[in-house]
C-alpha cells in the first residue's frame, strides 16, 4: 500500500463532493481552516477509543445521535441544549435501567454536510442542483441558492467551534449533573406515559445519590456531575476533513480533529475510494455505515485497511437494513466478522433503511420498525454470540412530527403540524424516550 499522509486521499476518487464553482475560493477557504485551532484534542479522542474498546467486549453501550443534518439557524443556545438533553435523558434511562456505563456521542457540532442520491432534483418543473447541506449550500428550493458557496465551509467551521463550546460547558459545567435528571424533562413532555416513567427513574436517582450521601460517600466529584460527551458527524467533505487534521505533540500520531470520531457513509465507503484512503491515517475511532448493498468479502477487505492492527474500538460498523431486510443480511455479516477475529462495536441505525414517503409527499419513519429493525439487531446478536453494542439515531429534542407511531401516535396526516427537518425525519423527544426504555430492556436482558 503506498505511503499515507493528508492529502494522499486526493489521487483516489471521491465520491459525494460538490462542484465548488470557484476552485480559488475553495483552496482559499480550506487553507484558512487549516490554519485555525482544532475542535478537539487527541487526547480526548483516545479516551473515546479506549471507552469504545469496552463496548467490543459488552462492558459499555454506544448512544449515538442527533440531527440528520444540523441547520445552521439552530444553532442557538437552546437548539443544542434541546438534542443534548434527550441524549442525556436516553443515556441515563439506558445506565439506570439497562444497567451499563453509555458512551454519549452526539452527531453534532459539525454534521453539515450530506451525500445525496442524485446532484439535482426537480423544483416546480425546472431541474436544479440538490441540497447537500448547509456547509455546502441553502436548503431553499432556489437555483441560486444551491450553488456550492465555499464560505459555508468557513462558517460550518465556526458554528461547530460554537457548539462545541456550549456542549462542554453544559457537560463539564453542572447542567449535566445528576442532581439535575428531572429538571431535563421536558414540559410537552412530563405530563405524557413516557415523562411519568422518566420521572420515576429520576426518582430512583435521587434516592440512590441520597443513599450514597447518608453513607458518607461524597457525590460532589465529576463522576457526579459532569457528563462524558463526544461528538461525531459523516466525514464527507475531505477537503474539510483535512484542514483539520493534525500532528498530535503527544504520540506524532494524526488525527482529525474536526470531531472525535467520524464515520463513513454508506454511499462512500469504497475499498479504492478517497474515503477510506483518508481515514486509513488516523487516530480516530471511525464508524461505517454497511446497508443492503454490501459485499460482505469487501467489508472485510476495508476493515483490513482502517484497522490492519485489529484495535478494538477503532472500528464501529454501523448497520442499517431496514426491519424488513435486517433478517436477510445481518446473520451472515456478524457470523462471517466474528469468524475472522475482527473486533468491531456493532452498531444498529434503525433509521437509514425505513424510510417512506408518506401519503402527504413527507419523508417519514414509523416507530414500531424502527424499533423491531433494534429488537431484531438485538435477537440476531443474541443468536449469533456477538455483542450488540450501540444505537444510531436520527433524533431532536424538539417536539417535531417527522416519524409516524410512538406514545401520541403521530399519523401521516399529522405530519405536518411540525415537520422541521431539511433532510431525513427524525425522532421527537417522547418518541426517543419511549426507544430508550425499551432498548434498556434489551440490554438488561
Ligand atoms: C446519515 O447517517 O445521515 C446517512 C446519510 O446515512 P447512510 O450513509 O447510512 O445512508
Ligand atoms: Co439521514
Amino acid at each position: 500500500m503506498s505511503e499515507w499522509n493528508k492529502t494522499s486521499w486526493q489521487n483516489f476518487e471521491a465520491l459525494q463532493q460538490p462542484n465548488w464553482p470557484d476552485a480559488e475560493a475553495y483552496q482559499n477557504v480550506t487553507e484558512t481552516i487549516s490554519l485555525l485551532p482544532p475542535l478537539c484534542f487527541a487526547g480526548e479522542i483516545r479516551a473515546l477509543k479506549a471507552q469504545l474498546a469496552d463496548a467490543v467486549e459488552g462492558r459499555a453501550f454506544l448512544l449515538q445521535g442527533g440531527d440528520c443534518s444540523e441547520d445552521f439557524a439552530n444553532c442557538t443556545a437552546p437548539g443544542i441544549r434541546e438534542n443534548l438533553k434527550v441524549i442525556l435523558q436516553m443515556a441515563v434511562i439506558l445506565s439506570y435501567a439497562g444497567g451499563k456505563p453509555v458512551i454519549k456521542v452526539g452527531r453534532m457540532a459539525g454534521q453539515y454536510a450530506k451525500p445525496r442520491s442524485s446532484d439535482t432534483e426537480m423544483v416546480d418543473g425546472k431541474e436544479i442542483p440538490s441540497y447537500r447541506g448547509d456547509m455546502v449550500n441553502s436548503p431553499e428550493p432556489d437555483e441560486a441558492a444551491r450553488i456550492p458557496d465555499p464560505e459555508r465551509m468557513l462558517k460550518g467551521y465556526h458554528l461547530a467551534t460554537a457548539t462545541m463550546n456550549i456542549l462542554r460547558a453544559f457537560t463539564k459545567g453542572g447542567y449535566a449533573s445528576l442532581e439535575r435528571v428531572h429538571a431535563w424533562n421536558n414540559e410537552f413532555v412530563k405530563r405524557s406515559p413516557l415523562g411519568r416513567s422518566y420521572e420515576r427513574l429520576a426518582r430512583h436517582i435521587d434516592q440512590a445519590l441520597n443513599f450514597m450521601r447518608v453513607v458518607g460517600i461524597d457525590t460532589n466529584t465529576p463522576q457526579f456531575n459532569q457528563a462524558g460527551f463526544y461528538t461525531s458527524h459523516e466525514a464527507l467533505l475531505l477537503g474539510y476533513e483535512q484542514a483539520l487534521t493534525r500532528q498530535d505533540s503527544i504520540t506524532g500520531g494524526w488525527y482529525d480533529c474536526s470531531a472525535h470520531m467520524l464515520w463513513i457513509g454508506d454511499r462512500t465507503r469504497q475499498l479504492d475510494g478517497a474515503h477510506v484512503e483518508f481515514f486509513r491515517g488516523v487516530g480516530n475511532p471511525i464508524g461505517m455505515k454497511v446497508g443492503p448493498k454490501h459485499d460482505i468479502d469487501i467489508v472485510k477487505r476495508i476493515i483490513e485497511k482502517l484497522n490492519p492492527e485489529n484495535e478494538a474500538g477503532k472500528l464501529t460498523l454501523i448497520t442499517r437494513f431496514g426491519c424488513k431486510d435486517i433478517e436477510k443480511y445481518l446473520p451472515k455479516l456478524v457470523r462471517e466478522i466474528k469468524r475472522s477475529g475482527y473486533k468491531v462495536v456493532w452498531s444498529c441505525d434503525p433509521m437509514h433503511g425505513n424510510t417512506y414517503t408518506s401519503e402527504t409527499g413527507l419523508k417519514t419513519r414509523n416507530f414500531n420498525e424502527i424499533l423491531q429493525e433494534i429488537q431484531c439487531f438485538f435477537e440476531i446478536s443474541w443468536a449469533e454470540g456477538t455483542v450488540p453494542g450501540g444505537v444510531h439515531f436520527e433524533l431532536t429534542g424538539e417536539n417535531v412530527t417527522e416519524c409516524t407511531g410512538g406514545g401520541q401516535n403521530i399519523l401521516d396526516q399529522h405530519l405536518l403540524k411540525n415537520y422541521q427537518t431539511h433532510c431525513d425525519p427524525r425522532l421527537n423527544n417522547e418518541q426517543s424516550l419511549e426507544l430508550a426504555f425499551q432498548i434498556a430492556e434489551m440490554i438488561r436482558s
